[in-house]
């Protein structure tokens, strides 16, 4: 990417960025979503973003998906579609759009791209990473096999483009336990985090073998410190995501995908609710939950807090950074995300 300051300048001569309550205060709308947690003056900053970003989106035809982990000031005042990774991907199925921005990491967007390969899609920040995307290749899927012959490979969606091609099928937190479940032979790999894999094997029938990748945002969470929470307030409620390490999951109340904690927290609305996941979570759920207290503390995933209103504005005002994934890996890569978005709809009907 250019330069911060070349690309502030750039942007500077385009849109009138100047920070303004009086433009905020007209956007009162989108406000009202993020207020308990955004400062006014904050958002005195980020309201000519939004409106440059959103008028610029209709301008290129694009459409802006975005993860559960994006900040409030993405979540409620750009994104056309926010939701987990299984959401995401099903609603990459569905765009119209010519263009696609995807807010959240590198994977994701790779998903978007191998299921439209002929549409444009941008990622604000070609370094939004992962963690478990980083742990494994296509020659770790290859060493699995060699390991376990004939055991299918179920690959997390955060792997690259050439992982899903090497694997037999993909599975999200959200359907991990049911693709796995719905695997011919006894024995399943599953790749790359060893914790969602514990975490599934601990409820399923089959024999789980597994990659030892793990998220660095969730991996930080320890049992002991559930305990300590919980006992300094009983009426405190855990809920987990299944990345974290199946001690954390023992102590939780409730453990699920991103969608899966929003969803039990809007249905459940305890008194007090600690979100054992990326710090965003809380923040983008708050203003509609007013009557839950989130407790802290929380984890910050520094991948996807490298997508800010800027970059998004850059991404649309310059049509980059692209990805690109090779026609080849692409397709092989596109029938294991397909059979899972397959797998789970049927499941659920
Ligand atoms: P979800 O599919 O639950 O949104 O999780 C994606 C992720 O990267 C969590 O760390
Ligand atoms: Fe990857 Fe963990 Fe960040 Fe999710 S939270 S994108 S799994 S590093």
């Amino acid at each position: 990417m250019t330069d911060m300051a070349a690309m502030q300048a750039e942007l500077a001569n385009h849109y009138d960025l100047t920070p303004s309550m009086a433009r905020a205060k007209e956007m009162g709308e989108i406000y009202g979503r993020m207020d308990r947690v955004v400062p006014e003056a904050d958002f005195a900053l980020h309201a000519p973003y939004i409106e440059a970003i959103n008028r610029l989106k209709r301008e290129r035809n694009a459409v802006i998906l975005a993860h559960n982990y994006m900040t409030p000031d993405i979540y409620h005042g750009v994104a056309d579609f926010v939701g987990d990774s299984l959401q995401l991907a099903i609603e990459a199925t569905r765009v119209e759009e010519d263009v696609i921005v995807q807010c959240g990491v590198h994977f994701m967007a790779e998903t978007s791209k191998i299921l439209n390969p002929d549409k444009t899609v941008l990622i604000p920040d070609m370094g939004a990473g992962c963690s478990l995307a980083e742990s494994i290749t296509a020659e770790g899927i290859e060493e699995m096999r060699a390991k376990y012959p004939g055991a299918p490979v179920v690959s997390y969606v955060n792997t690259t483009a050439e992982v899903k091609a090497a694997s037999d099928i993909c599975c999200t937190s959200s359907n991990a336990l049911s693709i796995v479940e719905s695997m011919e032979s006894d024995t399943v790999i599953m790749t790359p985090d060893q914790f969602l894999a514990q975490n599934v094997a601990a409820q399923s029938t089959k024999n789980v073998v597994y990659w030892p990748g793990s998220c660095i945002v969730h991996e930080l969470y320890t049992a002991d410190d559930m305990k300590s929470y919980r006992e300094g307030d009983p009426e405190l409620k855990i809920i987990a995501h299944p990345e974290c390490p199946p001690d954390v999951v023992a102590e939780a109340d409730f453990t699920g995908s991103t969608s899966g904690i929003i969803g039990w927290v809007r249905e459940n609305k305890p008194k007090k609710a600690m979100l054992v996941t990326e710090c965003s979570m809380a923040s983008n759920i708050s203003d509609s939950l007013p009557e839950v207290e989130f407790a802290k503390p929380c984890n910050m995933c520094p991948y996807m807090k490298k997508i800010t209103l800027e970059k998004i504005l850059w991404s649309l005002h310059t049509m980059s950074p692209e990805v690109h994934v090779d026609p080849q890996i692409a397709e092989r890569a596109r029938q294991s995300v397909q059979k899972m978005i397959d797998l789970s709809s049927s499941l659920k009907n």
